[in-house]
């Protein structure tokens, strides 16, 4: 089996500048070792560097920022992921921000039309056009991906291939208003750190699987935003939201992936190395790379 690490120093999705470097930080931190102890061929050959891209003049389209620049990223990184899947490696995207998912689920559905879309984060990442408030395309991604919200000529590659149902997210607690109305207009599963203590991590994923997958056949997309983590156990991100998953929930949710059989690529996003203390990074990014092999198949056991 191979996985092919995809790393990806971007944060032109976010106004905070370090989160380009969490992708650098998890493989110094010796992830591509630790996947190759698991038994993995591990291929990386360095980080994207993108380049080419940074566009000469990328003025906001409403309230939208760097927009070029993330369309240009977002799709260079939907070429790269689909590639891999197309090879039948497993795509591993380091980041990095979370627009970047705008390019790894659309490069996963294009190798795997069927696919479904577990997405773990305290945000929903799912506003359009009309409804971001920040203008940050990192909590946009996933409008995108569904086609919803007005069309912006600058993302007419992205193509709506993603359903409504072949959407769950876990871990959300941090959902702005027009987010919460989008989800109920279409309809789209959300389990709630609400959920998560009412029913328990176990039976969450459980619930959240017979949903997007309840054959247990899909292929699966795992998209995790390190701040879907309490902020004690991740701190080092740019949006921490206070009662968030557990060290054990969070490596609960990959390691029941993992268990399915049907992982077809994993985005771990969001670690912002240049945010906080040293020990605090230090444990982020130790966090990154032990949710990163739960997903590919370290047991406790
Ligand atoms: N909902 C807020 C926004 O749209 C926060 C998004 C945070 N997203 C993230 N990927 N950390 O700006
Ligand atoms: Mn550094
Ligand atoms: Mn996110
Ligand atoms: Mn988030």
């Amino acid at each position: 089996m191979t996985a092919a690490i995809v790393g990806c120093p971007f944060s032109g999705g976010q106004p905070r500048v370090g989160v380009d470097q969490g992708p650098i930080h998890m493989v110094e931190a010796g992830l591509v070792k630790q996947l190759g102890e698991l038994g993995w061929e591990v291929k990386f050959d360095g980080h994207h560097q993108f380049e080419e891209i940074k566009a000469i003049s990328d003025p906001p389209i409403g309230k939208l920022k760097n927009p070029r620049l993330v369309s240009g990223v977002t799709r260079a990184v939907a070429e790269v992921v689909g590639g891999h899947a197309k090879k039948k490696e497993l795509p591993v995207t380091l980041g990095g921000d979370h627009s970047l998912a705008m390019g790894t689920i659309s490069g996963t559905l294009d190798a795997y039309p069927d696919a479904c879309v577990i997405w773990v984060d305290a945000h929903a990442d799912i506003n359009t056009f009309e409804s971001t408030d920040s203008g940050n395309i990192h909590g946009m991604p996933v409008s995108f991906l569904l086609g919803i919200g007005s069309k912006i000529p600058e993302f007419s590659w992205v193509k709506p291939l993603l359903k409504p149902e072949r959407l769950v997210y876990i871990g959300l607690r941090d959902v702005d208003a027009g987010e919460k109305r989008i989800l109920k207009e279409n309809n789209i599963k959300a389990f709630s750190m609400h959920e998560v203590d009412k029913y328990g991590i176990g039976k969450v994923v459980e619930m959240a699987l017979d949903h997007v997958n309840p054959e247990r056949k899909l292929p699966i997309h795992l998209s995790f935003d390190v701040d879907a983590l309490d902020p004690s156990v991740a701190p080092s991100t740019g949006t921490p939201v206070r009662g968030g998953l557990t060290f054990r929930e969070g490596h609960y949710i990959c390691e029941a992936i993992w268990e399915t059989g049907l992982l077809v690529a994993l985005d771990l996003m969001e670690v912002n190395p240049s945010l906080a203390d040293a020990a605090s990074v230090k444990q982020t990014v130790t966090v990154g790379c032990s949710l990163v092999r739960a997903a590919l198949g370290e047991t406790l056991l």
